[in-house]
Formats: structure tokens, sequence, C-alpha cells
């Protein structure tokens, strides 16, 4: 039956008698989503449609909005709105994401700045930089800082007032100059630089590379990987969110920092890097003023130690507010070393035979080192275990 002849539509819209009068308007693939979204549990998304003849272009800018938001998400909106129920559901139920499993201190290497080890290491890690490429996640909103441009546009430091792009992109030229010359005088090696951006921070960022001639870097070295947005929910139902200034339109936020590894899988960069040669992936956050002091000792444990993963981690007090970095053991024998959030890390303790939950150990601080996102991955491995999943990343609820 054609679309647009109410009797072909059968009983599946009946529940939503606005939508079952609009279908005359939309093509088969638009009808689709719609049962979908029906489906789904997302009657409201139509229940305010007006008779056909008003609005009919908003009517179809929603299904335009509703095709984007099928085609961006692995699995397509059907997947994202039952992972999201599932999630929910478990987290009102109070289930334990950590149930089965055991924590324990990971192991890894203590650095004291400037003594012997640490200075080998640096020295070990600026020789393997021109080996690296680095990659900013810079798609967040910022929304508990309250500012309303992008992050990386901020000063870092008050006497020059150089922003964290600026610090950020001259840290890499210096390393890379550094580098080539340990290597070899006649290195040429362009470090690459991935940015990656949201809508809500793609055109300032731009801009702000644009007019400050990329900071000194060439701008072939930077490639800039734009995230897309997912719909947010309404509530524990998954229902989708309308816009409050459009109710022709589902809201929108970026899908989190996790995006950023199916991004690389697609872009082919990671490929290209291997051709090249390349060694090592290091990932970084948008407003971390002190990290690159870092980085060259970090890069030096990885080389060293010959790490496929390397966690940079601060001290940090018992029940600090920040993620512990932790090792966990599930009765099945399997084993992850990753961050568990503050909140849950006590509990988890306390709940595997450590009655005094996160505390303090002899060096005054936790055993479960403070995560700051920032990693180095090994280049090879971490292609095969994108291989396995195209680098797609679950959704948590916190
Ligand atoms: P934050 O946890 O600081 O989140 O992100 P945020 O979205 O920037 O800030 P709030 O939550 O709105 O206050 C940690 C890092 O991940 C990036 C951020 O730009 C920052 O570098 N990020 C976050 C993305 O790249 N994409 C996202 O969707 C979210």
């Amino acid at each position: 039956m054609a679309p647009g002849t109410d009797a072909g539509y059968g009983q599946w819209a009946a529940a939503c008698p606005p939508l079952r009068r609009n279908l005359q308007l939309l093509s088969p693939d638009e009808v689709e989503l719609a049962k979908m979204l029906l489906n789904e549990g997302q009657i409201h998304l139509f229940e305010h449609w007006p008779e056909p003849g008003v609005d009919d272009d908003n009517k179809r800018g929603f299904f335009d909005q509703v095709r984007r938001l099928n085609s961006s998400y692995p699995g397509g909106l059907v997947s994202y709105i039952q992972n999201a129920k599932k999630l929910l559901a478990d987290s009102k139920e109070g289930k334990n994401p950590y149930d089965g499993f055991t924590p324990s201190v990971p192991s890894g290497e203590v650095l004291t700045f400037g003594n012997d080890n640490f200075v080998s290491l640096e020295t070990a890690g600026i020789k393997e930089a021109c080996n690296a490429a680095f990659v900013l996640v810079a798609g967040g909103l910022g929304e508990r800082l309250g500012y309303k441009g992008i992050k990386v546009a901020l000063p870092r430091e008050t006497t020059t007032g150089k922003c964290f792009l600026q610090h950020y992109i001259e840290s890499i030229l210096a390393f890379q100059e550094a580098s080539c010359k340990m290597v070899d005088e006649g290195c040429q090696t362009k470090i690459p630089f991935v940015i990656m951006t949201s809508d809500d921070t793609n055109a300032l960022t731009i801009k702000l590379l644009e007019s400050n001639s990329y900071f000194g870097m060439e701008p072939s070295q930077v490639k800039i990987l734009k995230q897309e947005k997912v719909a947010c929910l309404a509530d524990n139902d998954a229902r989708l969110a309308l816009d409050p200034s459009d109710k022709y339109k589902i809201q929108t936020k970026p899908h989190g920092h996790g995006d950023v590894h199916s991004l690389l899988y697609s872009s082919g960069l990671l490929e290209q890097w291997k051709t090249e040669g390349r060694k090592w992936v290091l990932f970084f956050q948008d407003t971390n003023g002190l990290l690159f002091n870092a980085i060259p000792s970090a890069l030096g444990v990885s080389a060293t130690k010959g790490y496929n993963v390397n966690s940079l981690a601060v001290p940090r007090k018992a029940k600090e507010a920040i993620g512990g970095i932790t090792k966990l053991t599930h009765v099945d024998g399997r084993t992850m070393v990753i961050n568990v959030e503050y909140n849950q890390l006590d509990p988890l303790l306390r709940a595997t035979g450590h009655p005094d939950g996160d505390s303090n150990c002899e060096t005054g601080y936790s055993p479960y080192p403070g995560n700051i996102n920032q990693l180095i991955l090994e280049l090879g491995p971490y292609i095969e275990e994108l291989k396995k999943t195209h680098g797609a990343i679950s959704e948590f609820v916190y």
C-alpha cells in the first residue's frame, strides 16, 4: 500500500492519532522511522503534532534529524534507546557495575621529578616523540565551568595570557624539534596533531587556529575530526527529549570523549600513521596546563617498559573527587586496569574486604592514583583492538 493512503497504515499508528493523521506527508523511509520510534516508546514526540497543512516543513525537518541520529550511532536509534533503557534500569535498581570484580592496586612506575631515573626516562621519551601522534579531545561543552566559548581558548596562565591551544601546539613543536635533533639532524618528521571537536566547538576551534596561523604549526599537520551529537534523554524510560525552544527538534549533546576511538578508526589516520612507522598515540584533554611537563618521561616509560597502554596518573588523596586507576579481577578470571569513579571506589573497596574503604597508605596518598585521562597507546596493538569493535565505546550512567 502506498504511503499517503491512510487505509494502508494498519494498527501500528492507532495509538498516536496525531501521527496517524500526518502519515500522508511522510516518505516510505520516514514511515519506517516513525514506526521504529513508536515501537521504542517515543509516542510523545508526535502527540503535539497539528493537523496536516500546519507546520508541514517542520515535521519533515524532524525526520531529517531523526535520519541523521539514526545513521550516526552504531546500530541506529533502536540500539541507542535500548542500551539507554537497560543502563537506566540497572542504575535505578542500584545494580553494581562491578559485580564479581575485586579491586587491587595496579602496577606502575612512580617517578620522582629530577632524579637520574626521571632524567633518563625523559631522554628516552623525547627520542620517541618523533614516532608519536597527539590527539586532543576538545568536543566538550564545559557546562560545569559555566563558560560559553571553547575551553582551549582560555588562558593557560596569566603572565603571557597564552591560551591552552597555543601552549599545546608549541609544546608539540618543541618535542618535534628536540626529538628530530636527537634522532638524526636530517629528520624532517612532523608530529601529527588531531583535534576532536563537536558541533559546539568546531567552528570556534578552526577560527582560533586560522586567526593565529595555527600557532606556528603547519596546517597540514593538524587534523580536525568532528564528533556527532546524540539525542538527550528526558527520563528513566529513555524517552527522547524535545528541544524546549523547538518542538520539532530532538535535543542533542556531544556523546562523550570515547567517540575519539571510532572517529580515529574510521578516518584511516591510524593506518596511515602505521605506514609512516609511527608507534605511539597520546591522548589528552582540553585544559591540562601542566601535562606537557610530564609527557616526555611518561612516553619514556612506555618505550622502555614496552607498555601497550600507559595511563598517566597523579597522586590522589583518599576519597578525593577524582577517579582512581584500579585493577579489577573478575571471578571468571578476566582482569582490567581502569578508572573507577571516586563515588564508586570507596563502596567497592568496602564491599570486597577493605573495611576502611579508600584510605591513605604510608605515602600519605591513596594507593589508587588519580586518573587524568592522559593515555599513551602503542599504535599497533591499539589498531588490533579497534578492529574488534570499530572503536564503539559503550555508554555508562553516573
Ligand atoms: P569533561 O569531563 O570536562 O566534560 O570532558 P565537558 O563536556 O568538557 O564539560 P562539562 O561536563 O560540560 O562541564 C573531558 C574532556 O573530554 C572532552 C572535553 O573537551 C575534555 O577535553 N569531551 C567531552 C569531548 O571531546 N567530547 C565530549 O562529548 C565530551
